[in-house]
């Protein structure tokens, strides 16, 4: 079989490689030095648009549109752009072996690539029902969300399935953007998750209370505290029912899952140090092994700002961890450093008209300020998280840049705050002061 040789390999088509990719090519490449290896059969693109725009029925986002590196300002890299530049764009190939001690990898069509320096960017899979013998959780029209590959899949249904009706298990991010696509598309839906609210990851019961509310206003029904059990379908094998653990049963033409991503190491068990699920890395995203580096999803990396090491699954670090590896590795060939990766964790989300941002750290008392009843217009309201007596994490809806900027500062700075009470009283004042 086929074997090739490359100074640098990213490993993943995803957000990190284009944003690797890219900053290589900022260095300076010569061609034939770098190649990307994805198993997606399109070149890098910004896969936030799959949850949101991609299944709009209008204003829809597709192909070319979203490529690497639009998501983040930049230019938008095109498959013509990786031949210009003289990196090979690996694309519709599995890697199935990984051999990090002899540099090498091998497709599950059996090429092989040798590399010098490897990035691993092979970010997160979904897990599935049928990982927990969920009864029936095999039926045809029971859709999970990763991919462009599952986002077609899930256009195709929609037009399929009009007026129909939906049921979406899971209340973080994809239950929550999936259920506001899905009754844009005029499907009854059903939201269902164990949760007391929803996203208890980061939401507090006050945030989620007004998502709720705002969701079962648009016509979403919001059943929590219970989990899918079983899936019953009919003779084609189509989904027809899903069964709750509390006995209910709902009626449904799709189901959608989203309960969460699990990182895709398992190439490289036993062969390089790994915590809290993911790849360690140290703050250039280096891991255990010479010249194999981990970005995106799959890095568990030191979190400067807190004093911990964290895994984070947002766009952003994607993005920014990627740049940071590619600026070590050239660092490190000319013998200069470059400075630790500070990351201030930023995570965001739109559905609807609605449009959060999040800085900081979630930990702490809270306060809520500004309007959060899910009635009144034009919805903006947020919550500060204050730990020893600083305000730590801010969270806004509806924020114009200008003061999602003030919220991020206020994040990363980390003022005094006198008392809950006035950080109540003062709301986006207090950042907008910072
Ligand atoms: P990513 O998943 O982007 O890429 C991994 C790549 O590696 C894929 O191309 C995969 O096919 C490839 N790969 C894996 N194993 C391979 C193998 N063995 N061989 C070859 N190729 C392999 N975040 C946020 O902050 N705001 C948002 O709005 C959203 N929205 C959102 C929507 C949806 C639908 C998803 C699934 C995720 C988000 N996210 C998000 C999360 C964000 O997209 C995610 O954190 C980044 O894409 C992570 O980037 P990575 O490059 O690490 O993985
Ligand atoms: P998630 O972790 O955000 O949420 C999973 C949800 O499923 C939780 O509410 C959980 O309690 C619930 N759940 C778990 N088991 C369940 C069960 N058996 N039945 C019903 N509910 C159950 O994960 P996700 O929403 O699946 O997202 C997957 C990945 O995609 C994550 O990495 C996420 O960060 C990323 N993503 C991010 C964004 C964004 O940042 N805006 C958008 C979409 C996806």
């Amino acid at each position: 079989m086929a074997e090739k040789h490359f100074k640098y390999v990213i490993l993943g088509g995803g957000v990190s490689a284009g944003y690797a990719a890219r900053e290589f090519s900022k260095h300076g490449l010569q061609p034939g030095e770098l190649a990307l290896i994805s198993k997606e059969a399109v070149a890098p693109y910004e896969r936030p648009a799959l949850s949101k725009a991609y299944l709009f029925p209008e204003g829809t986002a597709r192909l070319p549109g979203f490529h690497c590196c639009v998501g983040g300002g930049g230019e938008r890299l095109l498959p013509e752009w990786y031949s210009e530049k003289g990196i090979e764009l690996v694309l519709s190939t599995e890697i199935v072996k990984a051999d990090l001690f002899s540099k090498s990898l091998t497709s599950a069509a059996g090429e092989i690539f040798k590399f010098d320096n490897l990035i691993i960017a092979t970010g997160s899979t979904v897990i599935k029902l049928t990982d927990f013998g969920v009864k029936g959780a095999d039926a045809k029209n029971i859709f999970y969300l990763r991919e462009i590959d599952d986002a077609d899949k899930l256009v195709e249904v929609i037009k399929a399935k009009k007026n129909g009706k939906a049921v979406v298990v899971g209340g973080g991010y994809i239950g929550l953007e999936l259920s506001a696509a899905l009754k844009i598309n005029d499907l009854d839906v059903n939201m269902v998750y164990p949760e007391p609210w929803c996203m208890p990851r980061l939401f507090t019961a006050d945030i989620a209370k007004f998502y709720e509310g705002y969701y079962t206003n648009k016509g979403i029904n919001i059943i929590k505290g219970t989990v899918a059990v079983g899936f019953g379908s009919n003779d084609n094998g189509e989904v027809k029912e899903v069964h709750l653990k509390d006995g209910r049963v709902l009626e449904a033409d799709i189901v959608v899952v989203g309960v969460g991503g699990r990182p895709l190491t398992t190439l490289f068990k036993g062969q390089v140090d790994e915590e809290k699920g993911g790849i360690k890395t140290d703050a250039f995203f280096k891991t255990s092994v010479p010249d194999v580096y981990a970005v995106g999803d799959v890095a568990t990396f030191p979190m400067k700002l807190y004093g911990d090491i964290r895994r984070v699954e947002h766009v952003d670090h994607a993005r920014k961890s990627a740049e940071q590896a590619v600026k070590a590795i050239k660092a490190s060939e000319e013998g200069k450093s470059i400075e630790e990766y500070d990351y201030l964790p930023y995570f965001y989300s739109r559905s609807f008209d609605l449009s959060w941002q999040f800085y900081g750290d979630n930990v702490g008392e809270t306060v809520v300020f500004g309007d959060n009843d899910p009635a009144s217009s034009p919805h903006k309201f947020g919550t500060y998280w204050v730990k020893d007596g600083k305000v730590i994490g801010a969270f806004l809806e509806s924020g114009t840049p200008e003061e999602n900027k003030a919220i991020a500062k206020v994040a990363r700075v980390q003022p005094a705050a006198e008392s809950l009470n006035q950080l109540s009283k003062e709301g986006l004042g207090f950042a907008s002061k910072i």
